[in-house]
């Protein structure tokens, strides 16, 4: 089996679809360092959002949706990747050691690598058309192949989700700090970080919509035509039997997972986590929503109406600037 890394070109090409993955408030909190023969995954503190996430869950999940974008692009590439994960306890940052082995990429592989630079975050509303259970079923399984589990919520459970959702909602609106920090991160014409105005649609007035994240700025239409159209979108909620930093990045690996499997059937996409950024609401998910297991994740999924105009991808930060030579310090 052929070991070390593969050519600069191929390791940049891996890195560049690895940084396409979602990240809170586009916030792309990584740091990746070239070795001889490994390539490390860092976390960047520097960049933790600290009023939206005071306990660094969602850098983690966004640092794990980059690692999985990872495999995914060097799957795709012929390089099966060996992840040793939060290698080093004395370095917290250190998040993952990648050596790729060389590999016959599956259809599969492909077919996950060209979602990465078609998947968006689409805040939209969606169409009427119910999502298949069978393609559930798929999202599923890539959350159960990254040892999580993935669960789609009615009845009771969405009756809570939904609630929770609007309380974190009004108990965010109520916080200045966060409500800084949220503007400061967003209404962006031409960052390479934070969120553009062009992805945030104006607000959904129909009666029953989900409160969305209020992100500044918003400039981006609904489409037209589905104003007090019913919204069949799917919640589904991505937990873990337990809520160490371990289960924490695995659940962000596993969110990547599902986004790029519902992109593949042609599905829109949007990561949902204010609930899940407050004690007594991520609570509520826990005890309501999935039977005792620790949420990490919500994802809101369903199909955009056939005139859904095309969403533009939001910017990335320079290669140059998130892959650093080995030696040199987190945050330079
Ligand atoms: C951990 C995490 C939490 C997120 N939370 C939200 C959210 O609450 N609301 C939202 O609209 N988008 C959310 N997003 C989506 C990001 O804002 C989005 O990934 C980022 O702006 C980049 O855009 P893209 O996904 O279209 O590439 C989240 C993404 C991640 C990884």
């Amino acid at each position: 089996m052929e070991r070390g890394l593969p050519d600069s070109f191929t390791v940049d090409a891996a890195i560049a679809l690895a940084v396409r993955a979602p990240s809170v408030h586009n916030s792309q909190p990584w740091q990746w360092r070239v070795g001889e023969r490994t390539l490390h995954l860092y976390a960047d503190p520097a960049r933790r959002l600290p009023e939206t996430d005071p306990d660094g869950r969602d850098l983690l999940l966004s640092c794990g949706a980059a690692l999985h974008h990872l495999r995914v692009g060097f799957a795709a590439l012929g390089w099966r990747a060996a992840v040793h994960r939060l290698p080093n306890p004395a370095e917290p940052n250190h998040l993952a050691a990648i050596e790729p082995h060389r590999h016959e990429p599956a259809k599969r592989d492909i077919e996950l690598a060209a979602a990465i630079p078609r998947r968006r975050t689409d805040r939209r509303r969606y169409s009427s058309w119910p999502v298949p259970a069978g393609d559930i079923g798929l999202m599923a399984k890539a959350a159960a192949e990254e040892g999580t589990f993935l669960q789609a919520t009615d009845g009771y459970a969405r009756y809570h989700l939904a609630h929770a959702i609007a309380e974190a909602d009004r108990q965010h609106a109520r916080n200045p700090a966060y409500r800084l920090e949220l503007a400061a991160w967003s209404g962006r014409e031409a960052s390479p970080d934070g969120v553009p105005s062009a992805n945030v649609p104006l607000p959904d007035d129909t009666p029953g919509a989900l409160p969305a994240r209020p992100f500044a700025a918003p400039r981006l239409a609904q489409t037209p035509g589905t104003a007090g159209e019913d919204d069949e979108a799917v919640l589904l909620v991505l937990g873990t039997t337990s809520d160490d930093r371990l289960s924490q990045l695995r659940a962000g690996e596993a969110t990547s997972a599902v986004l790029l499997t519902a992109t593949a059937l042609g599905l829109s996409s949007c990561p949902l986590t204010e609930p899940l950024e407050l004690p007594g609401t991520r609570e509520t998910l826990r005890t309501k929503v999935i039977d005792g297991a620790y949420p990490q994740m919500v994802l809101r999924v369903g199909w955009a109406p056939v005139n859904a105009e095309p969403l533009p991808a939001t910017p990335r930060r320079a290669l140059d600037e998130v892959r650093v030579p080995l030696g040199q310090p987190v945050g330079r």
